[in-house]
């Protein structure tokens, strides 16, 4: 489901830039170690915020990314080519596309991101399951979310769009997960609101 307005603007602005890389970032370091080297698909980029902090802060060697919203993709690619990020590595490929189908082979990543993604999507299972095809073995997903007790609290969830059936708890997440073919090498939060979650998928 594509953003509203109110969270357009709200993922659009510096606040949330600051937010992926002082508050989401340094927990998936803490959970996994960085990335250097590696290749990382992230879903659902929104304005590119997370492209910036995979090469900046993960220390990524080629970064695809994408969002089916347009209006998201086209702000992601005119930041990355005017931020000059691409000095020092490959341009990051983005398109407009849904983590329910992604166009990629088997195994082709070595992480998936995935920056409050998840809970916007209807089936967002078949989405963890095609996170699992395209992740190699040992590869892991890396994943902030917004859990049911976010998106049905009377009022912190009025401001935003979301589907409002079977979204999750932390335990329905991890147990996804577990059954798409995942380990979890950590979690983060108090799993109320909010959680950061790292698996390793296993071969
Ligand atoms: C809360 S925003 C987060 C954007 C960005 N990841 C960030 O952290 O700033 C959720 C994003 O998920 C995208 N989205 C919605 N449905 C999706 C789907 N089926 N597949 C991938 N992304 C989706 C929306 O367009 C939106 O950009």
């Amino acid at each position: 489901m594509l953003l509203n307005p109110f969270e357009r603007r709200l993922v659009s602005g510096g606040l949330r830039r600051q937010v992926v890389r002082h508050w989401d970032m340094p927990r998936f370091l803490k959970l996994s170690g960085d990335c250097a080297g590696q290749r990382i698909l992230e879903i659902g980029c929104g304005r590119g915020f997370g492209i910036e902090a995979a090469y900046e802060l993960l220390h990524a060697k080629v970064v695809h990314a994408f969002d089916p919203d347009d209006a998201m993709v086209s702000l992601a690619r005119q930041s990355m080519t005017r931020s000059g990020y691409f000095k020092n590595s490959p341009p990051a490929r983005i398109w407009q596309g849904s983590a329910t189908g992604i166009p990629a082979p088997d195994a082709d990543y070595d992480v998936v991101l995935g920056l409050q993604v998840l809970h916007h999507i209807q089936d967002w299972r078949a989405a963890v399951a095609e996170i699992a095809r395209v992740l190699r073995p040992g590869g892991r997903v890396m994943l902030s979310e917004s859990l049911i007790g976010f998106i049905d609290h009377p009022i912190l969830g009025r401001w935003m769009d979301h589907p409002a059936d079977d979204r999750f708890t932390q335990r329905q997440l991890l147990e996804e997960l577990e059954q798409c073919g995942f380990r979890i090498l950590g979690t983060k939060g108090r799993g109320v609101w909010m959680t950061w979650v790292v698996g390793e998928r296993l071969p």
